[in-house]
């Protein structure tokens, strides 16, 4: 069966006050007959062991109980613990007897056969002892309270059930009411949530729940916001990343088709200088897919590393040769200052793809004529590694978005001298993997600086 959280939370409420007012007629009731009724009858226990000793005097001086029986009123007379001057007067209050006490004592002569008083004795009701002289000459009980009262007693039992059935009733209607307000209070805002999330589910990003309260549902809902916000980014991150990769997919594509056509048509000679042309939009074409893999496998956390001690400087220098004869070609003039001694854990080939990506960069679009600064030193328990340039550098706007993927300067966007702005998103991809981190930021030599800070292992003794 499916009950709604109001249907439970009404029966909890329900369940709960029944047993309330249940517990309360029982203890009321146990209260009375154990407390009330038990002191009365304590009352009468003192009253009554006051008798015996006038019980055993009247026995002994009367010569036996016959002046006793079936004369209540001499009875009564000798129940009576005034004085024979103040019985003529009025009865004081204190006096007046509650507890009928004498209407419920019995006196049984010493073979327990009825003298004089309340006939409704039980033969298992507690029995004192009337002795003279060690003779025991009779036995003085008392009819309980409760046993004397027993019409009363339904009639009492019976208004208190009527009045717990009454309660009862009363607490049924507040708990209705209760969970009426309470299941307003809590499941509209789940309704609300509940909902919300289904359109979430179907894809619809922009739902929002306004957020009434501070307490855990607000919270909720806050944090449902912030889902929906971040996943309504992703989507937004997701669409634009795939209308980068087919753009900067189809442009070199677009290109060879085009050469291809005029070789095709006769427009164009195969001339090596033709095949060269084709081989770069190729190579340009792979160099894009081999990035674009590398950067899905380190999303999906798959990209292997082999680390060991790798001494960095020499994969900097080794690099950087790799690039002297492109640097001599656009005149730019490369300053290094090495520490050859500085050991890190890492994989060589990914460091190596890193410097080059950073140095590629630096031989890509520093102007003719330029410098590049190469460092590489240890401070406390780092390795800084700082590769900067002379300019043009990165306009300060595009500056903190610089490592995401995509990201391209508007100077570069010209796609002759410029690539597909992924190559820097591979370099902080790999610098984290190495524990490490890496910033970009104005250089003091007036272009971009890229700073690479990553764990030292230790100094090599030289
Ligand atoms: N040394 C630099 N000087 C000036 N601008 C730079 C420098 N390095 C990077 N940039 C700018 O940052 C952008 C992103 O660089 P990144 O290396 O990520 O991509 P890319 O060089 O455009 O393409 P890819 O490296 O994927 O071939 C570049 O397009 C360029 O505008
Ligand atoms: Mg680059």
């Amino acid at each position: 069966m499916k009950w709604s959280i109001s249907t439970k939370l009404f029966l909890v409420l329900v369940a709960i006050s029944i047993a309330t007012v249940t517990a309360m007629g029982l203890s009321a009731r146990i209260s009375f007959t154990r407390g009330f009724i038990g002191y009365l009858n304590e009352q009468s226990t003192e009253y009554v062991e006051s008798l015996i000793p006038r019980l055993a005097d009247a026995y002994e001086s009367e010569g036996g109980w016959g002046f006793l029986s079936h004369n209540p009123r001499s009875w009564y007379r000798l129940l009576d613990n005034r004085s024979r001057r103040d019985r003529d007067g009025p009865p004081q209050l204190s006096e007046v007897d509650f507890t009928a006490v004498q209407l419920r004592l019995t006196l049984l002569d010493a073979d327990y056969e009825i003298v004089v008083g309340n006939r409704n004795f039980s033969k298992d009701s507690p029995m004192k002892a009337v002795t003279v002289r060690g003779e025991t000459v009779g036995w003085l009980t008392l009819v309980p309270y409760q046993q004397a009262t027993a019409a009363a007693d339904v009639r009492f039992q019976k208004r208190q059930l009527t009045q717990n059935w009454l309660i009862g009733l009363g607490t049924v209607v507040v708990a209705a009411l209760a969970a009426w307000w309470l299941s307003r209070l809590l499941v509209t805002p789940l309704t609300r949530i509940a909902s919300a999330t289904h359109n979430l589910a179907s894809g619809d990003y922009k739902v929002r729940i306004p957020v009434t309260s501070k307490d855990e549902i607000g919270g909720l809902s806050e944090d449902f916001n912030r889902l929906a916000q971040a996943l309504a980014h992703n989507e937004q991150l997701r669409r634009s990343f795939m209308a980068d990769v087919s753009h900067e997919l189809r442009t070199p594509l677009s290109v060879l088709k085009g050469e291809l056509e005029a070789i095709e048509d006769g427009v164009r000679t195969m001339t090596p200088a033709t095949l060269a042309s084709l081989q770069s939009e190729v190579s340009t074409l792979s160099k894009l897919v081999n990035d674009l893999y590398d950067l899905s496998l380190s999303d999906i956390g798959a990209l292997s590393y082999r680390m060991t001690d790798v001494e960095i400087g020499d994969v900097l220098e080794t690099t950087l040769a790799a690039f002297r004869q492109r640097m001599t070609e656009r005149e730019l003039k490369v300053e290094t200052n090495i520490d050859p001694r500085v050991l890190v854990n890492g994989d060589e080939g990914r460091l190596q793809q890193l410097f080059n990506n950073l140095l590629e960069n630096c031989a890509r679009y520093t102007q003719i004529g330029g410098t590049v600064r190469v460092s590489c030193r240890s401070t406390n328990g780092d390795v800084l590694v700082e590769i900067e340039d002379s300019g043009p550098g990165v306009p300060a706007d595009i500056l903190p978005r610089i490592f995401e993927r995509f990201v391209r300067a508007e100077a570069s966007r010209n796609r002759s001298h410029g690539g597909a702005g992924l190559g820097l998103a591979i370099c902080r991809n790999i610098v984290e993997a190495h524990g490490g981190t890496i910033a970009a930021s104005a250089g003091a030599l007036g272009g971009l600086s890229i700073g690479i800070k990553l764990p030292r292992l230790r100094n090599l003794q030289v």
